[in-house]
C-alpha cells in the first residue's frame, strides 16, 4: 500500500481537535487539480490495474456523455501541460491530436471527438494518466446525477454501484446530523447548483482504512473481516489516514459539475513526524461518535488505533 512521503503535498484535514462534519467548502485559489506526487508511477500503476481487472466496477457512463467526456479529456490535457510542460506536452493539429506523458514514456495520437481513435472512452482513456477519481455529475431538474464515472479509490463508492443516481441518492446514507433541523443535503444540492464555469470550490473529507486503499460496497466480504486484524500493535501500520482532497468543476460546455479527488494515504505511524497533526488526529479519533465511527466503516478498529495513539502520547511524557 503506498503512503505520501511529501507531507508538504499531504492534505491534512483538522483544523481543531474534535470530530464535526466538515462541509467547509472553499474557492479553489490555484483552479488547477493536476497533482504529480512522488508516489505518481506506483498510483498509476494500480489504478490502471484496477481499472483492466474490473472494468465494469471502476468505470461507467451513459452514452450520451460521449460530448462532455471529450470536454473534460481537453481540460485535463491542457492543465496537465500548463502546470507540468516537462512531464506532459500536446500538439494540436486541428482535431488531430498528440499528448505526451513524458514521466511514462507514453504517446497518445487521436482525433478529438472520434471514439473510435482512442482505446477507452475520452474519460476512461485521460484518467489513466492522472491518479485522481473524475465524477461526472449531470445537471438535471434542480439535481445532479451521476451518468459517468472512472472511481479507483472508492470509499463507499463505484461508479457501478452509484451510477444513475442522484445526489441526494448517493447521500442518503450519511447521517447528516443537524442540531438546527436544517436539511443539509437540500443546502449543499443548492450550493452545487450555484457554482459557475471558471470559479471551481473544493473541500476536504477523511476517513480510516485498514490496510486497504479501496472499499466499496461490492468488495465488502473482503474488506470488512479484515479490519479485525488491526490491534494496538500494528495500527501504526496498518491503520491510515485516508484524506481526499474533492474539487467541484462547473463545466462550461455540458454544464456537468465534475468531481475530482485526489485521495492521499498517511499511516498513523507518520503523523509522529508532524507533532500537531498527530496531536490533533489523536484528539479527534477520540471524540467520534459511536454511530458515526459505525457509518464510516471503521468501528471495528477505532479503538485499537487510539490506543495506539494514546500509547505513544504517554509514552512521549515519560
Ligand atoms: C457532487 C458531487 C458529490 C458526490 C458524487 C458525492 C459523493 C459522496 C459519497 C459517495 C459519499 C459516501 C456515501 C455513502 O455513505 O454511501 C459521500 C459522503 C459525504 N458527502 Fe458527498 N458527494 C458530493 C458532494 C458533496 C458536497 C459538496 C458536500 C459538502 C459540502 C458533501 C458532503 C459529504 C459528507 C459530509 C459525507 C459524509 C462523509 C463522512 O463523514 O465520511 N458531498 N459523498
Amino acid at each position: 500500500m503506498f503512503k505520501s512521503t511529501n507531507l508538504d503535498q499531504f492534505p491534512f484535514p483538522f483544523t481543531e481537535g474534535s470530530y464535526r462534519y466538515s462541509n467547509d467548502l472553499k474557492k479553489l485559489t490555484d483552479i488547477n487539480c493536476i497533482e504529480i506526487t512522488p508516489e505518481y508511477k506506483d498510483q498509476i500503476k494500480r489504478k490502471r490495474e484496477m481499472l483492466d481487472t474490473e472494468p465494469d466496477v471502476r468505470f461507467q457512463s451513459f452514452p450520451h456523455t460521449m460530448e462532455m467526456q471529450w470536454e473534460i479529456l481537453e481540460m485535463l490535457v491542457d492543465m496537465a501541460v500548463d502546470k507540468y510542460p516537462n512531464d506532459f506536452s500536446v500538439q494540436k493539429d486541428g482535431d488531430n491530436w498528440v499528448f505526451e506523458n513524458h514521466i511514462l514514456n507514453e504517446k497518445e495520437t487521436f482525433v478529438f471527438g472520434d471514439e473510435s481513435s482512442i482505446p477507452h472512452e475520452p474519460l476512461d482513456f485521460i484518467g489513466r494518466h492522472f491518479h485522481n477519481d473524475f465524477i461526472c455529475m449531470v445537471h438535471r431538474d434542480d439535481n445532479f446525477f451521476l451518468e459517468c464515472g472512472q472511481v479507483a479509490y472508492a470509499a463507499l463508492f463505484s461508479a457501478h454501484w452509484n451510477v444513475g443516481m442522484s445526489y441526494d441518492e448517493i447521500h442518503a446514507p450519511v447521517p447528516f446530523v443537524s442540531r438546527t433541523g436544517v436539511d443539509l443535503i437540500a443546502r449543499i444540492r443548492k450550493f452545487l447548483l450555484s457554482i459557475n464555469p471558471g470559479e471551481p470550490w473544493t473541500r476536504i473529507n477523511w476517513n480510516l482504512m485498514a490496510d486497504r486503499w479501496d472499499v466499496n460496497y461490492e468488495t465488502m466480504d473482503i474488506w470488512g473481516p479484515e479490519r479485525y486484524k488491526v490491534t494496538p500493535e500494528n495500527a501504526g501500520e496498518l491503520v491510515h489516514l485516508r484524506v481526499e482532497e474533492q474539487k467541484f468543476y462547473r463545466m462550461p460546455r455540458s454544464n456537468t459539475i465534475l468531481f475530482v479527488l485526489n485521495t492521499q494515504f498517511l499511516p498513523l505511524e507518520d503523523l509522529q513526524k508532524r507533532q500537531e497533526w498527530f496531536d490533533l488526529t489523536y484528539s479527534v479519533l477520540q471524540d467520534i461518535p459511536e454511530a458515526m465511527a459505525e457509518y464510516k466503516g471503521i468501528a471495528p478498529f477505532l479503538p485499537q488505533s487510539v490506543e495506539y495513539l494514546k500509547n505513544i502520547a504517554e509514552g512521549a511524557k515519560q
